[in-house]
C-alpha cells in the first residue's frame, strides 16, 4: 500500500473550501490534518470543530496527526468530528496502550507517532496494537522544514522489526517529503507519505501528486 497525504497545514485557511476540493481532485489519498496545541509543540493550529468543518467537504479519509499534551482528553471529541485515522504521540503518553485502545474503541485507526529522536525500539511492546507507525521526519510544529536524514535508515529498522514481529503495522513519515526523496524512502518501507509544503506550495499541486505516485509505484 502507498497513499499520499497531503497536510493542510500548508494550505491557506482563507480559502479552506477551495483548497479542500483542490486537493480532492487533485488525487489526493487522504487528507493529513495536524492538532497542535502550543504546549507539546511550538505552534497552535485547530481543534475538533475544523476537522468536523473540514469533514462536509471531502470524502477522502481524514488523517489526524494529534501534537497535544493529555491526548486521552480529545481523542473521543476528534473521533466524532470525523477523523478516520487518529495518530497520537508515544512522548505524549504515559499510558500509550491504553490510549491506542481509546482511539480504536471510538472507531479510529491507531497510529503512534515518534519524534526524530526517539528510537523505534520503544515501539515494540505496541506494535501488536498499533494499526500504524508514524515517523516525524521533522520535529514536529511547522511545515516547510528540512527533511531529516537519518529518517531513512529509522524506516528501514522499523520495517524490519514490524517484519520480524508479524505485525500488520504500516510505516506513514511526516515532515520534507517532497519529488526528491519520496522514492527512497518507498524503498525503505514507507506507506504513507505526508506532504505539506511540496504539493500545497507547487504551482501544480496535481502534478506534483502524480509525479509522486509515479515515483513510488
Ligand atoms: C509538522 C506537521 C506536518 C507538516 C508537514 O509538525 O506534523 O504534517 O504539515 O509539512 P511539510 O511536508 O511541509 O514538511
Ligand atoms: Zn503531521
Amino acid at each position: 500500500m502507498k497513499l499520499i497525504a497531503p497536510s493542510v497545514l500548508s494550505a491557506d485557511f482563507s480559502r479552506i473550501e477551495q483548497q479542500v476540493k483542490m486537493i480532492t481532485e487533485a488525487g489526493a489519498d487522504l487528507l493529513h490534518l495536524d492538532v497542535m496545541d502550543g504546549h507539546f509543540v511550538p505552534n497552535i493550529t485547530f481543534g475538533p470543530k475544523m476537522v468536523a468543518d473540514i469533514r462536509k467537504l471531502t470524502n477522502l479519509p481524514l488523517d489526524v496527526h494529534l501534537m497535544i499534551s493529555e491526548p486521552e482528553k480529545y481523542v473521543n471529541e476528534f473521533a466524532k468530528a470525523g477523523a478516520d485515522w487518529i495518530s497520537v504521540h508515544y512522548e505524549a503518553s504515559d499510558h500509550l496502550n491504553r490510549l491506542v485502545q481509546q482511539v480504536k474503541d471510538a472507531g479510529a485507526k491507531a497510529g503512534v507517532v515518534v519524534n526524530p529522536a526517539t528510537n523505534v525500539n520503544v515501539l515494540e511492546e505496541i506494535l501488536p496494537y498499533a494499526d500504524f507507525i508514524l515517523l516525524m521526519s521533522v520535529n514536529p510544529g511547522f511545515g516547510g522544514q528540512k527533511f531529516i536524514e537519518s529518517s531513512t535508515e529509522k524506516a528501514k529498522k522499523l520495517s524490519a522489526m514490524i517484519q520480524s514481529s508479524g505485525s500488520k503495522a504500516f510505516i506513514e513519515m511526516d515532515g520534507g517529503i517532497g519529488t526528491g526523496n519520496i522514492k527512497m524512502l518507498s524503498d525503505a518501507g514507507v506507506n504513507v507519505f505526508v506532504a505539506g509544503n511540496s504539493v500545497f506550495g507547487s504551482k501544480d499541486p496535481a502534478g506534483t501528486i502524480a509525479e509522486m505516485k509515479k515515483l513510488i509505484n
